[in-house]
């Protein structure tokens, strides 16, 4: 058992983080401006209100808490959902006052949330990758401020990672487009539509090239990641999606219909390959995903979204 600090832990995918670390036995202290209801937080779980960007918070909050592993996902998470500027300084400082903290103080272990979004794709100059599936070599091309943020938040870890040696483990890791568990029930996504609509409507998903991960999945992974942290090289980042692509028909078929040029490229995503590639997770860590919409959504799809997934070309493939 573990003591691990998690920022922004009252958030989308910091609630299945805190969630899914203290039931895998770890002593979890959340951190974030907004306070979950006390009737909400996981038996066990220490929760903490602060502003980490205000002056010496960030280091006053990890002295006491003493953590063996720092977890940070506090950032504005959604592209253009703030003027450039403030999306750029916000996430680029956040990112360097905990992971700076965490340094100073030894913290053994830091991961930081970065985003796939950093890749460029939906650039409205337009983008296409040298290959599918994406991963981690795929060069970043980031376009807008969020993109740009998580880009230099992994390369703040790097750079703390050059610095330390082998001192201090650092990993940054980008999630998929997360699916909390109440969004499964038909809560409304980050986007503001349902995932049946999603599904049913292939061009919601489309901008994200159909990626998505369960929040539980990102909670296991960074489990696993914590736990194996000391025998990876340090410094890594890796994707954190979903096994299958957020589509009822190939991506084969749907990619050339909505990214143009990109027949060719993306005629391997046959089946319900996803765009982007969790090997690296896989081969380093040995993390697998559980979860997939076609687990998680059978149970909950009541008759009208049965009805828009199957007018949206299907919902009745197996993994
Ligand atoms: N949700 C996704 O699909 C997705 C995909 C890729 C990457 N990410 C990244 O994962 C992380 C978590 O995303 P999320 O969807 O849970 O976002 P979210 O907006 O739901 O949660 C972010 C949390 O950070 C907190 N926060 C922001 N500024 C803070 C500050 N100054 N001090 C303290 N707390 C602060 C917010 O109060 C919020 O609870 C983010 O870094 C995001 O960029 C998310």
């Amino acid at each position: 058992m573990s003591r691990i600090l998690v920022t922004g832990g009252s958030g989308r995918l910091g609630r299945s983080v805190v969630a899914g670390l203290a039931q895998a036995g770890h002593h979890v202290i959340s951190v974030d401006r907004d306070a979950v209801p006390a009737e909400l937080l996981p038996a066990g779980v220490v929760q903490e209100t602060a502003d980490l960007l205000a002056p010496g918070e960030a280091l006053r909050l990890l002295r006491e808490a003493t953590p063996d592993a720092v977890v940070h996902l506090a950032a504005i998470a959604v592209p253009f959902s703030a003027p450039e500027d403030v999306i750029f300084a916000t996430n680029t400082r956040l990112a360097f006052a905990v992971i700076s903290a965490a340094t100073e103080l030894g913290v053994p272990k830091v991961v930081t949330a970065s985003s796939p979004t950093v890749l460029g794709y939906g650039c409205p100059a337009g983008w296409l990758p040298p290959s599918f599936p994406l991963d981690e070599r795929t060069p970043p091309k980031p376009w807008n401020a969020y993109a740009l943020s998580k880009h230099i938040a992994e390369q703040t870890v790097e750079m703390f990672a050059a610095a330390q040696g082998e001192k201090i483990r650092y990993a940054a890791f980008r999630p998929c487009f997360v699916i909390s568990p109440e969004e499964w029930e038909g809560a409304p996504t980050q986007q503001g539509h349902t995932l049946a609509e999603r599904l049913a409507d292939p061009a919601l998903s489309a901008p994200a090239l159909f990626n998505y991960v369960d929040a539980r999945d990102v909670a296991d992974f960074l489990d696993l990641l914590l736990r194996k942290m000391d025998s990876i090289p340090n410094g890594e980042t890796f994707f954190v999606g979903a096994a299958d692509a957020l589509a009822t028909a190939p991506l084969a078929e749907l990619m050339p219909k909505f990214l143009p040029g990109s027949e060719a490229l993306s005629s391997g995503l046959t089946g319900t390959s996803p765009a982007f590639s969790i090997a690296k997770a896989q081969a380093l860590l040995g993390w697998q995903p559980k979860r997939s919409w076609r687990t998680e959504l059978k149970s909950t799809l009541n008759d009208e979204a049965t009805a828009l997934v199957t007018a949206g070309g299907g919902g009745k493939e197996t993994p």
